[in-house]
């Protein structure tokens, strides 16, 4: 089974993240290039014994030497913005290895992803209805909400009633007729049901209901199960075990071939997965208050740089790295940013902090620094690979 220690990045690489902590005074992110070669690694012999390929969300990291690790590693790119298309082509990823899919996207957008020449997840009716008028007889796929919803907060839950994204069910009709109109044939179907997924079971039903489309639409030949791939940040959690999943959805897929005669590629789209316990954001010990039980430990970043915590109320671990195997004392970790809610992680048990002293905030890779923003006009903070 690939289970992982919890928490790799900060037991393994204490002494390098010290290092870069003491050259640099400012925050900076940190990616541990191993890390992620060994996550895609995982993914790649996990998803092997049958027809697949994964497509690595760009959004959670678009950093060009995480980008290029990725792609040597043998993952294509998914992609929901032009810029995520551009970056991606500059980094190297083929035209064929980059999929596309964009809520809310302009007609005169949609005109510009068809000439990039990539493969594009239609998202609305309209979306469908304009590519066939820019592209009338050929194939197309298209991203569909079969009401089935997961996520780790109701922001990033992506399937369901209370979705904006796809082709709801109750569509899937009117698609058939606008394909027919313009002699389009669906040749694709994409669902992507939420963020932070650890129980496989989950998957299996989404994958379920997307496989019984795939029956329905018999021109069907590539199933996009989309991302969701959960990671343990906190100590209680377990790893999603992708082995396990990929040995299921092999079961699935042999069974689907059994009963209707086809054979179909699957597409995986994660984000979160080969990143997110591959990145901590550093920073400094800047002052320290007592009062009310516990220690405030500010630090030299905010909600600015990591809005995970103050966005999802998101739990990351945090470790005094200076002072590793100091006595735990309980601490709440507080940003720079003007507003109350920029605080880290309160009453957390961490080893006792001095001004100065480096602290980690771990499993920081994924949606850390591509959401931060430059608010209280502070800089984006730094990224280093090692
Ligand atoms: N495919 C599509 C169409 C998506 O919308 C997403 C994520 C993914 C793939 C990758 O999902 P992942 O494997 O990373 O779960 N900022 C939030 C997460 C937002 C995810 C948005 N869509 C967070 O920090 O938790």
């Amino acid at each position: 089974m690939s289970q992982s220690t919890f928490a790799p990045v900060e037991i393994k690489y204490s002494k390098e993240l010290l290092e870069v902590g003491s050259k640099y005074e400012g925050p900076i992110y940190v990616y541990v290039a191993d890390r992620i070669r060994e996550r895609c690694k995982n993914l790649i012999s996990s998803f092997s014994t049958f027809d697949s390929s994964i497509h690595y969300a760009i959004k959670a990291n678009a950093n060009r030497e995480v980008l290029a690790i990725i792609r040597e590693s043998g993952l294509g790119a998914e992609t929901v913005s032009l810029g995520e298309v551009e970056r991606s082509l500059e980094c190297g990823f083929k035209p064929e290895q980059i999929i596309f899919t964009q809520a809310a996207l302009s007609k005169k957008e949609l005109q510009q992803v068809i000439d990039k020449n990539i493969i594009i997840n239609l998202d609305s009716l309209n979306q469908l209805k304009w590519f066939g008028e820019f592209k009338p007889g050929a194939s197309c796929r298209i991203r569909v909400n079969l009401d089935v919803g997961d996520g780790h907060h109701a922001h990033v839950v992506t399937g369901g009633a209370l979705s904006k994204f796809g082709i709801h069910k109750d569509e899937l009709k009117e698609a058939l007729e606008i394909a027919s109109t313009f002699n389009l044939t669906i040749e694709g179907i994409h669902q992507h049901i939420g963020s932070f997924i650890l129980d496989e079971h989950m998957f299996v039903g989404a994958m379920n209901a997307l496989l019984e489309v795939a029956e329905e639409i018999t021109t069907v030949k590539h199933v996009d199960f989309g991302g969701g791939f959960g990671v343990p940040y906190e100590p209680h959690q377990r790893e999603l075990d992708v082995e396990r999943l990929g040995v299921i959805i092999k079961e699935r897929m042999d069974s689907f071939k059994e009963k209707t005669g086809r054979s179909l590629h699957a597409l995986f789209e994660p984000g979160r997965y080969p990143v997110a316990d591959a990145g901590v954001l550093l920073a400094r010990v800047t002052d320290i208050k007592h009062h009310s039980h516990t220690m405030w430990v500010g630090i030299n970043t905010g909600f600015n740089h990591l809005v995970r915590p103050m966005m999802y109320g998101a739990y990351h671990p945090i470790v005094n790295v200076t002072n590793e195997n100091g006595k735990a004392i309980p601490s709440t970790i507080y940003g720079n940013i003007c507003e109350s809610g920029d605080v880290f992680a309160r009453d957390r048990m961490m080893a006792e902090s001095t001004i100065g002293d480096i602290v980690a905030i771990t499993h920081a890779g994924a949606y850390g620094y591509m959401m931060a923003s430059e608010y209280n006009l502070r800089e984006k903070p730094s990224e280093i690979v090692i």
